[in-house]
Parts: structure tokens; C-alpha cells; sequence
């Protein structure tokens, strides 16, 4: 081995790194499927590979700040290895797109959501020298043939329906993403099967919007009925979804199918009417009252998380006092909370950003400090409880722990060792925080 001729890293070899949401971190498996497929293999060490791929987030102007500078220090890499390619994926490919090729001079390659296919041919076409900008948004691009590749083992993201429809003021993803558009059920149910098959004990169906799943005639609740009946031994939950697509139907099949979670994400985004207004939410708080009424009534016990934006355009004092009103009232069990962040293209970029930066901090931490007591008065109420949880992995912070989450998707940390992983454990909770249960397993017998 001569380690200093080897200026010429594998260019078979790819380095992916992922921002943002789950939706990219299964598209980031897709495009693991695709480029093994065309012979390529993947690395963890980034210092191994000759081809680096970043799949990035547009959502807030902080999240591609930090990307930015990623960028920037994966660019110096190229002085050890000239011919390394660079390639950005995702919707800050989809929004910038020539730009990052152009005026930024950071990368070979601009690649957005719908046109991973085209990846092989890029990547070859950028080791010849070429740069590649492939960034068309397509109306039924779902991927539904390729095989995403999977590492994890216990867990699975599968992805149901692509792109979002609703085009709320503040968001980008419209326009990074596209249209609707969702995969057939019977492929999805299939994937489910091989899933389980291979072992898998919990699936997450993923859109950007997956209450609007359709196929025909079938929708998003008859999907969730589907897929729970492939095994009834295998966690399933969904994300994210919009509270005017909630429907009746879908709340009912979530009480009554025993291995779909009881936990639901549902964005609320403000406690002000007028602001919801603004951001084209679509719904009033009332009837976001009434829908969370519904499903704690066909769904009880079930864990309920939301999020929130601080600092829209002309947000006051008052609708900011609205928000954490309604945080009191509906006791979220976890909230994600953001400062607003003008987005290039929405409807929302063209009101003023007039709440300065300091006073969207107060707000946020406002929120953050409430909804920390809330989450601790629940979580408290669960000490003594028995709670089913499914083993993740050893604990971040010590060894000797294993770290999992309950069926309502709270983290659960108790003594255990690594064999545990992708089992179904018993743990009792003795300790918690507004994040984390603490306790421990019972085994068979001294329950
Ligand atoms: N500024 C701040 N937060 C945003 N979100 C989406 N767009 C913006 C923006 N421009 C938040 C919303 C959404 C979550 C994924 O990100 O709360 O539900
Ligand atoms: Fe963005 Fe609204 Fe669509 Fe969610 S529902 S992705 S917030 S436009």
C-alpha cells in the first residue's frame, strides 16, 4: 500500500451526507439503490471516496447556511484529490440550482428531488471533467421500482407519496418538491412484505403531506389498513401530516389497528386565526380543537406532537399569547418550534419580515420553556408505568444503556446490552425529563 501515491480516491466509491428531514434521508437511500445498481459502492469515510454527495435541506435559511459551509470544507478536500466530484442533491439543488455551479464554484453536480435516476450518467459525465445541473420537477416521478438501500435492520422509512399541494405562505417545499403524487398500494404493500421478511419490526410511511395519499380509489387510510395487516408484530407509523387531511376514516383505523402507533404529528404552526390565515393553514384553531377532541376520543392515550412558527409577518404579542394558549390547552407531548425564515418564491416573501430576529428568539424560547414543563408533567404521570419498547441501540451517552422508543415514539434509556437490538422490551419507567424515560426491563417471570 502507498499511501502517499494515492492521490486518486475511488471513484466507484460515494460518500452521501443528509440534512434535513426523513423524506431525505429515505431519498438519500433511494439514491443509494440507484447508484448500486450501476456498480457503485458506498462509504462512511469520506476520506475513502471519490465521489461526495450532499442531500440538503432549503426549509430555513439556517439550514442552508450550515450547508454552505459543509461545502465549503468538503471543497478542500479537492487540493489532496483533484478529481474528486462533488455533488449537491435535494431541494437546496432544486432552489439554487445553476447558481452553486455557476457563481458559488463549489460543486460538479446539482441534483433535484425528482431526477436521482439521472445520477450514474452525471457522476460518470463529472469524473470526464463535465459539470451536470439535472433539476426538472416531474408530475409522477415516484421511485417506485427502486429498491432504497437499507442499513438500519429494525427501523425502515418507506416512502408513499412524493411532493406537496398545499402551498402554505411560508413554505418552500412546493417548489423543491412539486406536485403530489403517490406510489401505487399494492408496490407499497409489497415493500412492506419484504421488509418484515428481512426482519424489520417497525415502518414509517413518509410524504410531505401523507395524509393525501390516493390511488384511486383508495386513500391514505386504507393504505395504513394494508400495511398494518402485513404483520401484525411490526410497528407502523406515518408522517406528516396536515390537519385538514385528517380524516374521520384514518382516525378510525389508527384506534382500531392495535400495531399502528398511537402517535400522531400534527403541525399546527399558530394559535392565532388570523395568523393561521396568513400562512393559508387552511383551518381555524377551532377546528383544530375539534379534530385533536376526535382522535383522543377514538384514539386514547394517544401522544400528539406538533410544530410551530415564530415571528410569521405581523405576528403580535397577542397571537404569540394565542399560540401558547392553545399549547396549555391541547398539552402538545412534543412541540418543534422555529423562528420564521423568509423562503425565496412564497407568498410569504413578499409580506415583511417584521418581527426582528431577537424578538422570534424570545418568542421560541417562550414556547420551548412551556412546552418543557408540559412534556415534564406528562412524562412524569408515566413513572410506574410499564411501557413496550422496541431496542434502537446502546445509549449515545453511556454503554452499559440501550436506548428505544415506546409505541407513543418517546425515547426510553435502561441497562442492557447490544444483543437487545430489534427486540421488544418490557422496560419499567422509574425516572424521566421533558426528552427521556429512564428505567428498567423486566424479564419474564419477575414482572
Ligand atoms: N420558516 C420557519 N419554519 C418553517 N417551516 C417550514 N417553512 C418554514 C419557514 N419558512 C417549519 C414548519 C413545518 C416544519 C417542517 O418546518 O413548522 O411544519
Ligand atoms: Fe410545506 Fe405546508 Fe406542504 Fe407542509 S403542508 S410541506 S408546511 S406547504
Amino acid at each position: 500500500m502507498n499511501h502517499i501515491m494515492s492521490i486518486r480516491n475511488d471513484p466507484t466509491k460515494v460518500y452521501v451526507e443528509t440534512y434535513g428531514c426523513q423524506m431525505n434521508v429515505a431519498d438519500s437511500e433511494l439514491v443509494g439503490g440507484i447508484l448500486t445498481r450501476s456498480g457503485y459502492t458506498f462509504t462512511e469515510n469520506l476520506a475513502d471516496a471519490g465521489v461526495l454527495l450532499v442531500n440538503t435541506c432549503a426549509i430555513r435559511e439556517n439550514a442552508e447556511q450550515r450547508i454552505y459551509g459543509r461545502l465549503g470544507l468538503l471543497n478542500s478536500h479537492r487540493k489532496h484529490n483533484p478529481d474528486l466530484v462533488i455533488g449537491i442533491l435535494g431541494c437546496m439543488a432544486e432552489r439554487l440550482r445553476s447558481r452553486l455551479v455557476d457563481e458559488e464554484r463549489l460543486v460538479d453536480l446539482v441534483v433535484g428531488p425528482d431526477e436521482y435516476r439521472k445520477l450514474p450518467v452525471l457522476i460518470e459525465n463529472a469524473l470526464a471533467g463535465e459539470k451536470g445541473i439535472a433539476v426538472r420537477l416531474s408530475r409522477v416521478e415516484a421511485y417506485d421500482d427502486i429498491v432504497p438501500l437499507r442499513t438500519d435492520g429494525v427501523s425502515a422509512w418507506m416512502s408513499v407519496m412524493r411532493g406537496c399541494d398545499k402551498f402554505c405562505t411560508f413554505c418552500v417545499v412546493p417548489f423543491t418538491r412539486g406536485r403530489e403524487r403517490s406510489r401505487p398500494l399494492r408496490s407499497i404493500v409489497e415493500e412492506a412484505t419484504v421488509l418484515a421478511g428481512q426482519g424489520y419490526r417497525e415502518l414509517t410511511l413518509l410524504g410531505q403531506n401523507v395524509n393525501s395519499y390516493r390511488d384511486g380509489e383508495r386513500d391514505f387510510a386504507d393504505l395504513m389498513r394494508s400495511v398494518a395487516a402485513v404483520d401484525s408484530t411490526m410497528r407502523i407509523r406515518f408522517t406528516t401530516s396536515h390537519p385538514q387531511d385528517m380524516s374521520d376514516r384514518l382516525i378510525d383505523v389508527i384506534g382500531a389497528t392495535p400495531n399502528i402507533c398511537k402517535y400522531v404529528h400534527l403541525p399546527v404552526q399558530s394559535g392565532s386565526d388570523r395568523i393561521l390565515r396568513l400562512m393559508n393553514r387552511t383551518y381555524t384553531v377551532d377546528h383544530y380543537r375539534r379534530l385533536v377532541e376526535k382522535l383522543r376520543l377514538a384514539v386514547p392515550g394517544v401522544s400528539l406532537s406538533t410544530d410551530i412558527i415564530s415571528g410569521f409577518p405581523t405576528e403580535t404579542v397577542e397571537d404569540h399569547e394565542r399560540t401558547r394558549a392553545l399549547m396549555s390547552e391541547m398539552r402538545f407531548d412534543g412541540a418543534y418550534t422555529f423562528k420564521y425564515s423568509p423562503r425565496e418564491n412564497t407568498r410569504a416573501y413578499a409580506m415583511p419580515d417584521d418581527i426582528p430576529d431577537e424578538e422570534k428568539g424570545r418568542r421560541v424560547s417562550e414556547i420551548t420553556t412551556l412546552q418543557h414543563a408540559i412534556a415534564q408533567e406528562i412524562n412524569a404521570g408515566m413513572i410506574g408505568r410499564t411501557e413496550i419498547v422496541l431496542v434502537e441501540g446502546r445509549s449515545k451517552k453511556s454503554e452499559a444503556d440501550l436506548t428505544g422508543r415506546t409505541d407513543s415514539n418517546k425515547t426510553v434509556v435502561f441497562p442492557g446490552d447490544g444483543s437487545a437490538r430489534g427486540e421488544f422490551v418490557t422496560v419499567r419507567i422509574e425516572r424521566v425529563n421533558s426528552a427521556t424515560l429512564f428505567g428498567s426491563s423486566i424479564r419474564g417471570g419477575d414482572a
